[in-house]
């Protein structure tokens, strides 16, 4: 089985090494020659742990190659993943599908002999029928299916997710192309993994669907939490309470600042627009979207408050600037609204993330970057836990305390226990648990 892989972002290099890892037959291309060229070295753009040793693997034994020639690369395989970016368009919230379009109609020239291409990112929900029309009017007398096949993996576990994933949902139109499907993921067939196959709309709504419950799950979670901190409620019991109810899972109830990411803001809005397109009303999902969009807001403000209303000239220690742990990914990231509105209101942020200081260095302005926790807490006003990383689990609170001016602790990520930090001599604020 010869796979290419269209796209080296994140989902195209994690499902190439991953297929290779099955013992498939990888080409990963991408029209970036640097990029490729690095791939080559051994060089992996993103952060993600294990996706090196992964490459390096598969590349050394052949099964896994970088190429910058689509034209080769398709017109031997018997797989054509797309895995190109799909970012929001500017103004709409819909899916820009340009670099899709651009990679299908070389696609079509080169196909050669039977193939199946295949959609892996996210791509909005008639992609498939629009891309098996484009191929069509291209090439009449090109032989192919084109399948929807969206990934669920996670950064920051994506390997695991990708090899070990809860299900894999597969939307084909011919019995020919799902013998390809099959094949290619014979090896979860051996662990029993579930595979959905269904029709091709329906497998683009599924990944959308998945997303926006999820990101609805987190929404409704952190609604609660709201209500714990006016009730004197604990929204971490609430949500073991709930969740060890078999039928709401205990998984995605952390309350928090607001989910972030390149996935959850960028589906939901794609998902609304969708729907309106359709003449259909998504109204949960548009209501989810505002109270995000404004919680993300609101935090910079729960900051405030717990410095006494006020933050101009003072310092304040920020622990954590990505969307979330193992991850160097600043996309919607919660910090991105955070940190402008705390300057705004004249605080001076020093910052240390384990991973995303190159990127947040780009992205936020006149940011003390520290090179470790301890340098951004001391002498600060105050302190903001605000990503989850391990590094943050286990700060020693007796020297913590000590190198803050004032022992103002705020956890966005409930990390800590209220009564530990209480004893520690922390005034401790976090998400919906009584201080
Ligand atoms: C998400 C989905 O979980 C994957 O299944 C999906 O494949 C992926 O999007 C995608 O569409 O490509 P990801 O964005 O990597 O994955 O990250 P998550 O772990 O889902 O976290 C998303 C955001 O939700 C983060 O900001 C995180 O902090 C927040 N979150 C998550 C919470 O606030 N509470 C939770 O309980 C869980």
């Amino acid at each position: 089985m010869r796979i290419a892989m269209i796209g080296t972002g994140y989902v195209g290099l994690v499902s190439g090494a991953c297929f290779s890892e099955f013992g498939m037959s990888v080409t990963c291309v991408d029209s970036d020659a640097s990029k490729i060229e690095r791939l080559k070295q051994g060089e992996i753009p993103i952060y993600e742990p294990g996706l090196n040793q992964l490459v390096a693997g598969n590349a050394n034994s052949g099964r896994l190659r970088f190429a910058t020639d689509l034209k080769a690369a398709v017109a031997d395989a018997d797989a054509v993943f797309l895995a190109v970016g799909t970012p929001s368009r500017r103004g709409d919230g819909h899916a820009d599908l340009s670099f899709v379009y651009a990679a299908v109609q070389e696609i079509a020239h080169a196909l050669s002999g039977y193939a199946v291409v295949i959609t892996k990112s996210t791509v909005p929900v008639g992609t498939g029928d629009t891309i098996d029309r484009m191929i069509r009017e291209i090439r009449p007398d090109a032989d192919y299916d084109v399948a929807s096949n969206p990934e669920f993996l996670r950064e920051g576990s994506a390997i695991n997710d990708f090899m070990r994933p809860d299900r894999v949902v597969i939307g084909v139109d011919s019995e020919r192309a799902k013998e390809v499907m099959r094949r290619i993921y014979r090896v979860l067939y051996l662990i029993e993994t579930p595979i959905v196959f269904t029709d091709r709309v329906t497998a683009e709504l599924t990944k959308y669907a998945a997303n926006a419950f999820l990101a609805t799950k987190i929404t409704f979670i952190n609604e609660i939490a709201d209500l714990c901190e006016a009730v004197g409620a604990d929204v971490h019991d609430v949500a073991r309470g709930i969740g060890l109810d078999g039928r709401i899972g205990r998984k995605f109830l952390h309350a928090g600042p607001g989910f972030g990411g390149s996935c959850f803001p960028k589906d939901t809005l794609a998902l609304v627009q969708t729907a309106r397109d359709a003449g259909a009303a998504l109204r949960i999902v548009e209501t989810v979207v505002d109270i995000n969009t404004e919680r993300k807001r609101r935090m910079a403000a729960k900051i405030i408050d717990a410095c006494g209303g006020a933050v101009a000239g003072k310092a304040i220690g920020l622990l954590g600037v990505t969307f979330k742990p193992n991850t160097d990914d600043m996309r919607d990231a919660p910090s991105l609204e955070i940190v402008p509105a705390l300057q705004a209101a004249g605080a001076i942020v020093r910052a240390f993330d384990p991973a995303g200081m190159a990127e947040g260095k780009k992205l936020l302005a006149d940011v003390t970057w520290c090179n470790d926790a301890y340098t951004a807490i001391d002498g600060a006003d105050a302190l903001v836990l605000l990503t989850e990383w391990n590094e943050f689990r286990a700060l020693d609170l007796t020297r913590t305390r000590s190198l803050l001016r004032r022992p103002i602790f705020i956890d966005l990520r409930n990390v800590y226990n209220p009564g530990q930090m209480a004893a520690a001599g922390f005034i401790y604020e976090s998400i919906g648990r009584p201080a």
